[in-house]
């Protein structure tokens, strides 16, 4: 019934009738295979879940999508940065609507990744056997307040350079290793040129990578774990 070009990309073989070709169907495909084969009724109803997990990756990917436009526009060096930052809001065609698109975003996700995780609390879904999920969902929290952190020093302008002063200044009170993060965050002994370069690599690179591989892993424990609790 099909081309042999169609075949050869899905394996499974229509119609499908069974539940049996339902589950080959997600097994054999490495995007669908994410997802658990069958689901309970209850864990798909909006007042389950409200969604926000769901919520948090769509507005990671409406980040990932703005921000990789920012990245056109963007240098970061001084006093290139905050340059560039007036451009969008004066020159660029929807620059500023570009930029606060992805600001809104980045403020919506921080809200949107702790209700989910005050969610999962209350549903008691840190229990056995998902403790492990709870974890790496502790550790996709740190990243989404990394990724908002180091984004805020982006624009170059008054309030980036005192917050992130600010932040760096809590950071030398850590106990043994403070100071040499404060030197490792800063590429030097202030803020500077080496500082937004740093931060720009984290926020633009590092930060987003390791993200995409938690939450990648994060759905796929879901499924491993029996589905939602
Ligand atoms: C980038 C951040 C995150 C994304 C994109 C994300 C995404 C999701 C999604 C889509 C689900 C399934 C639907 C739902 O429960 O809403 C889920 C479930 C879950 N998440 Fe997250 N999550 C994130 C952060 C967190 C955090 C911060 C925690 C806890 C500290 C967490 C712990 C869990 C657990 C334990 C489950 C399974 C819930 C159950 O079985 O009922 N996640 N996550």
């Amino acid at each position: 019934m099909h081309s042999k070009v169609w075949d050869s990309i899905f394996r499974s073989k229509l119609p499908i009738n069974t539940n049996l070709d339902r589950s080959l169907v997600i097994f054999n495909s490495l995007t669908l295979h994410i997802h658990p084969v069958k689901v309970r009724e209850k864990a798909i109803k909006f007042s389950y879940t409200f969604y926000l997990g769901m919520i948090s990756f769509f507005l990671f990917i409406i980040l990932i999508v703005t921000g990789v436009l920012l990245m056109l526009y963007y240098q970061p060096a001084i006093p290139n940065a905050y340059e560039n930052m007036k451009d969008l809001q004066y020159v660029v065609s929807n620059g500023m609507f570009l930029r606060n698109l992805h600001r809104w975003a980045a403020h919506l996700m921080v809200i949107s990744v702790f209700l989910h995780m005050i969610r999962v609390f209350y549903a008691g879904a840190y229990k056995p056997p998902r403790e492990f999920n709870w974890v790496v969902g502790v550790v996709l929290l740190v990243l989404t307040l990394l990724l908002s952190y180091t984004g805020y020093l982006l624009p170059f302008d008054q309030l980036s350079y005192w917050a992130v002063t600010v932040g760096v200044n809590l950071i030398q009170y850590i106990p043994v290793i403070g100071e040499k993060t404060k030197f490792l965050f800063l590429g030097g002994h202030e803020i500077g040129e080496y500082t937004l370069v740093r931060f720009y690599v984290l926020h633009c690179v590092i930060l987003p990578l390791v993200m995409v591989l938690l939450i990648a892993f994060h759905f796929w424990r879901i499924r491993k774990d029996g589905g939602l609790h």
